[in-house]
């Protein structure tokens, strides 16, 4: 029977699919995402056992007995390791020999640069490795590997989109780590839509499944985000790969954040922390450190807090600028947290605390550029925007964290030893927190620990 071929819109943002145009998606709400493209009915017992919608049958090839909990072995899986401390950690101890990562991020962020790192450390370390590049020629990848450093090893490049080819290499090669940088370019010329689309990019991911888990292969795949919607995002994919790693920070920013929003074989939310130098991307191995530098002394409206990644304390500074509105409604700006909190908490402060912050514009910044919104932070946003609203600055080596409620209490958080022990690791001697962390906290020496019941009693001691 021949395959039929239909057309199927898909948002490009999430891969929802409707039978005709929608305006905005009803899956992720992204309005004018979604794209015509042609799909074919894959004809029974295709051999490569993907769906079109890249479901189950896409996700894995392995034969199917049923076994029972006896039978199945529960051994640790094998890991490689990367050599990369910040990338070991986020893939949760080392990369799992047959898996397949999405590294994802906006492009010139530094994605292919930390994988041709990557690959190189690998490489180095006895594994034959093959970096399949469909956006860059080879002489634009060995001008890159020149600034990188020396490569050793069994190590090789190919420029090629189509997948069919890449297949073919990687049998005759046998490569035990394969780079595709990016999924949006491949394609596989069985599937009608153009390269990048939904289609194509979940077919080509669903093939790469397949070779990494048939052979063993750890494959990483390259994902650009992408805000226009004109090729498929990552996110369509996250659900087929094994991990997922995003690669975000500031482009004015020298420090990147690889952060892990999925890990079949470790923990979520662990991040690792690099800095985009000339010659390639430097693990950071004490971020607190990192993004305090260039806090200003003494100066009103700052306060550092600690927030928690995965398991990782970081230390950050917390800024406010509280100032009379000119005409007109005030203006309130958060950069970094988000804004809905940060009205909620002011909402708080004036109605709680009393102070009369309806005619201020506030605007409030997390230093550095790094986006969080750990309910921690609240505590220390509201002594910043005090801070700046009474124009009188607070000791240079306080630092607070603690959940706000609604009533202007103050709320325990986790982890508080962990957080106070970043603290006096970096040197604060103050630690205001929540009144009902302290029984979780050993006292440790020389350093004061000020536990508050609500927002009032937090800004008598600043
Ligand atoms: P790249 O890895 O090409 O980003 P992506 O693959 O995510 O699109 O990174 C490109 C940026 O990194 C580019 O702006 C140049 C910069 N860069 C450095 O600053 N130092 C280096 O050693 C390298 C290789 C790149
Ligand atoms: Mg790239």
């Amino acid at each position: 029977m021949a395959a039929k071929s239909k057309t199927i819109f898909f948002c490009q943002d999430c891969g929802h699919e409707s039978a005709k145009w929608l305006g905005q998606c009803p899956a992720c709400k992204a309005w004018n995402t979604f794209v015509e493209e042609t799909v074919k009915a894959a004809p029974k017992g295709s051999s490569r056992g993907l769906s079109s919608a890249g479901g189950a049958a896409g996700r894995y090839a392995l034969a199917g007995n049923a076994a029972t909990l006896a039978e199945i072995s529960a051994e640790e899986e094998a890991r490689d390791d990367t050599h990369i401390g910040e990338l070991n950690r986020v893939l949760g101890g080392g990369l799992v020999r047959g898996s397949l990562t999405l590294v994802g991020g906006d492009p010139g962020i530094g994605k292919s640069t930390l994988l041709l790192q990557a690959v190189r450390l690998f490489a180095a370390d006895g594994m034959k490795c093959l970096y399949i590049s469909g956006e860059e020629s080879l002489k634009q990848i060995k001008l890159r590997a020149n600034r990188i450093g020396e490569f050793t090893g069994d190590l090789k490049f190919l420029c090629e989109t189509n997948l069919d080819a890449i297949e073919q290499v990687i049998e005759r090669e046998a490569p035990r780590i394969v780079v595709i940088d990016s999924i949006q370019t491949m394609y596989i010329e069985e599937v009608a839509s153009a390269p990048g689309s939904v289609s194509q990019v979940r077919e080509s991911t669903g093939v790469l499944m397949r070779i990494a888990k048939s052979k063993g292969i750890s494959i990483f795949i390259v994902g650009h985000v992408t805000k226009e919607g004109t090729v498929a995002g990552p996110r369509v994919l996250e659900h087929m790969v094994d991990t997922v790693l995003y690669f975000e920070g500031d482009r004015h920013a020298s420090y990147r954040i690889l952060r892990a929003v999925k890990n079949r074989f470790g923990s979520t939310n662990e991040i690792g922390v690099f800095e985009m130098r000339d010659a390639g991307l430097k693990e950071v191995l004490n971020p607190s450190e990192f993004m305090l530098e260039g806090r200003p002394e003494s100066a009103p409206g700052s306060i550092v807090t600690c927030a928690i990644e995965g398991t990782r304390p970081l230390l950050l500074e917390v800024q406010a600028l509280v100032t009379r509105t000119a005409f007109g409604y005030p203006r309130r700006q958060a950069n970094g947290t988000d804004y809905n909190r940060v009205n909620l908490l002011m909402a708080v402060l004036e109605k709680r605390v009393g102070l009369q912050l309806g005619d201020c514009d506030a605007y409030i910044n997390l230093a550095g550029g790094m986006r969080l919104s750990e309910p921690a932070l609240d505590l220390s946003l509201c002594l910043a925007i005090v801070s700046a609203f009474k124009n009188r600055a607070i000791d240079d080596t306080t630092i607070a964290f603690g959940e706000v409620g609604l009533s202007g209490e103050v709320r325990s958080v986790a982890l508080a030893d962990i957080r106070v022990q970043e603290a006096v690791k970096l040197g604060f001697t103050r630690v205001i927190l929540p009144k009902g962390s302290l029984k979780q906290l050993k006292h440790p020496d020389g350093v004061e620990l000020i536990g508050v019941k609500s927002v009032a009693e937090a800004i008598g001691y600043i």
